[in-house]
């Protein structure tokens, strides 16, 4: 990555990020497991800042960071953790099998809820894309959101399984090497 001003040239791609935003439950790059930053997100945060005040005003960067803030905040927790707690307690009450993940309707449904427009929503808040933010991003969010919550009760209410999936296309877990087709 470039420097700019005060900030050197890195090719650690940690640097600079105060979220993780790909992650399903929005966190700090320290406490992303697969992939620890050795960073602190307040020193990063203000090493982008400084990045973007090479051409823009303290105020508007400031804003633009409060944006961004409320949006990953917003998303965790009016979104994500409802979301998970509601797959925890289906599982938990035997009503979704967790044994095999993407064969019952439901997780793939909350897979696409942080997987898909929940990335939109928060990487074009980041990104300053409003369209992803809002129609491709929290206005989905929403929509899927009721969808999800709405089979969710209702197999809690009539105490019923949910439908798996018996044949879910090339979903088979099989690791064996391919072999080239044409020779
Ligand atoms: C090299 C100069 C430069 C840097 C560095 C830069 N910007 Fe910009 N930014 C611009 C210019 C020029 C525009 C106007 C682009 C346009 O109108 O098409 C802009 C537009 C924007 C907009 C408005 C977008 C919109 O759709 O209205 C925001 C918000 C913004 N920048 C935030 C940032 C943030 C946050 C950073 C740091 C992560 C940053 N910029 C870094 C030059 C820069």
């Amino acid at each position: 990555m470039s420097g700019a001003g005060t900030v050197l040239t890195s090719h650690d791609v940690t640097e600079r990020l105060a979220w993780e935003s790909q992650a399903p439950l929005t966190i700090r790059p320290s406490d992303f497991k697969p992939f620890p930053a050795k960073t602190n997100h307040v020193t990063e945060r203000n090493k982008m800042k400084e990045v973007c005040k090479q051409c823009h005003g303290k105020v508007w960067v400031d804003d633009h960071f409060v944006k961004m803030d409320k949006v990953m905040i917003e998303y965790n927790d009016v979104y994500f953790k409802p979301a998970k707690k509601m797959l925890d307690d289906l599982y938990a009450k035997g009503l979704l099998d967790n044994t095999k993940f993407f064969d019952e309707k439901l997780e793939v449904e909350y897979y696409e809820l942080w997987h898909h427009e929940g990335r939109r929503a928060r990487f074009g808040a980041a990104m300053m894309a409003p369209d992803y933010a809002w129609w491709h991003g929290f206005y989905e969010c929403k929509k899927r959101y009721n969808g999800y919550m709405e089979e969710a009760r209702h197999l809690i209410e009539t105490n019923k399984k949910a439908y798996v999936y018996p044949d879910f296309p090339n979903a088979t877990g099989d690791t064996t090497r391919p072999k080239a087709l044409f020779p």
